[in-house]
């Protein structure tokens, strides 16, 4: 194909943008749209010219088409706006998305932050959580397979490798060729029989590579070697155990699909940290772990790690904007992690640890758009004339007026509280309410917010 041609009367092609093994990408214009949007075309040709290999062919072909369809529906993932067949090839059309692939960011001798490394990790395993769920391999998890949008930095996971695989099964049905790159690839793969874990290391291999700045290809085949590379990153202990897990030879040992190794990885969404790594002992129990697992196996696993407050279940309130139940949950887990039962005293606030409180105040902001979490409260506490270090009341309830915590020159009950988008500026989250009375406890916030202020939020 080339610049000019156009596919169903519809789809003109405008440029080559990507050549692979096994077809070719272009950008086209959609004449269908009033505004000729932007979309890709990938042109699948087989090599195979036998009619019955054909025959299989585009069978599988619709079928895969069908499982791309579904997973287009993910923000994160292309949609798929159409595939046919013309003249014995195969065509698939795309969202195009405006943006680069990560090969530019995963320039050999280029370190990321531990921060960086685990905002990415996750991000690229909420997708695989998704293309999992739906039953899917993707196959070939690498830097070239993964762009970031212009508009909003997101992560997209393009290029999904199974079309190509089944197009090219000999006879049998078996796949004749192994897809994905070697670098990435773990074991049971290049042996021909992928699994959801498979995925799993390919992403374990980025967060090394995005940790060492070393080139994928420059990495060892070699289980134990790529694990004393994590060991001696001065990176939290959670992350090396997680990272550990992920690149294990066996698939066994791995996280079975996304899903998994984000839970593993969510209690370590956290702010950077000073390295940890001052004495040998949590090598050792890191170490001692890895051994007891690949021993013991598979069932035993999720009980390892060692336990920290999960903020999963908040973040998936927060993103579906479902407030009234963000809020308890909040609640419950300040209380969880200072081991109080009913309320925050004075002494577990002000030892209240600071990554914590920076962690539910990063979620708040993040999901809100700024307009919750103790930041906007923080502010919202020194704009109303109230100091650090010193509670005057009537400051205090000007707080409290201007957050939407007052009406009518007195506190609300927690049944008052907005839970919908038109809640003041502040609002939420709430200092909760106090055991069977229902009473905002809205003195506790303000220390809270003390001590918000000595972790430098
Ligand atoms: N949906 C898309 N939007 C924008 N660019 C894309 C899209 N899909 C692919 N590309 C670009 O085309 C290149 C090749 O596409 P890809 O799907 O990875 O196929 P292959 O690796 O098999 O050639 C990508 O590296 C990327 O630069
Ligand atoms: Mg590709």
């Amino acid at each position: 194909m080339q610049s000019g041609d156009v596919l169903r009367q519809r789809y003109k092609i405008i440029q080559s943008i990507g050549g692979g093994g096994f077809g070719d990408t272009y950008l086209a214009l959609d004449h269908d749209f009033p505004d000729n949007r932007k979309c890709v075309v990938k042109h699948l040709a087989p090599k195979n010219s036998d009619p019955q290999a054909i025959a299989i062919a585009t069978r599988l072909f619709k079928k895969e088409a069908q499982c791309l369809s579904r997973l287009g529906e993910h923000h994160n993932i292309p949609r798929l706006y159409a595939y046919f067949e013309e003249d014995g090839e195969f065509y698939l059309v795309q969202e195009f998305i405006e943006g680069h692939t990560l090969n530019s960011e995963f320039q050999p001798g280029k370190q990321w932050s531990e921060k960086e490394t685990v905002d990415f990790l996750r991000e690229l395993l909420e997708i695989l959580a998704f293309v999992h769920q739906q039953g899917t391999i993707h196959r070939d998890v690498k830097p070239g397979n993964i762009m970031r949008a212009d508009k909003d930095g997101k992560l997209f996971l393009i290029d999904f490798g199974a079309v190509k695989e089944k197009l090219s099964v000999d006879d049998s049905g078996q796949p004749t060729v192994v897809i994905g790159t070697p670098s990435y690839m773990p074991p049971e793969q290049a042996t021909g029989n992928p699994k959801k874990s498979s995925d799993i290391y390919s992403v374990g291999i980025l967060g090394i590579q995005a940790l060492t700045g070393k080139a994928a290809h420059g990495l060892p085949r070699d289980e134990e070697e790529l694990k004393q590379i994590i060991e001696e990153l001065p990176i939290d202990t959670q992350i090396q155990y997680v990272l550990g897990r992920m690149v294990s030879f066996q698939h066994k040992n791995r996280f079975a699909d996304g899903t998994e190794a984000l839970q593993a990885l969510i209690p370590t969404i956290v702010e950077p940290k000073p390295p940890k790594k001052t004495s040998n002992s949590p090598k050792i129990v890191l170490f001692t772990l890895l051994g007891a697992i690949a021993l013991i196996g598979a069932g035993l696993y999720t009980l390892l790690p060692p336990k920290q407050p999960s903020y999963q279940a908040l973040e998936v309130y927060l993103q579906n904007k479902e407030w009234s139940k963000a809020d308890p949950e909040t609640q419950r887990l300040l209380l969880e992690i200072a081991n109080e039962q009913t309320t925050l005293d004075k002494e577990s606030i002000a030892q209240f640890p600071c990554e914590s409180l920076k962690t539910i105040d990063k979620l708040w902001a993040a999901n809100s758009d700024g307009k919750f979490g103790f930041t906007p409260q923080k502010q919202a506490y020194l704009e109303t004339g109230n100091q650090i270090g010193q509670y005057v009341e009537s400051a205090y309830e000007d707080f409290g007026n201007k957050v939407g915590w007052r009406i009518f020159d007195s506190w609300n009950l927690y049944g008052d509280l907005k839970f919908t988008d038109i809640a003041p500026m502040a609002h939420l989250p709430s200092p909760g309410k106090s055991g069977n009375e229902k009473e905002l406890r809205w003195r506790e916030r303000g220390m809270l917010l003390e001590r918000v202020d000595e972790c430098g939020i």
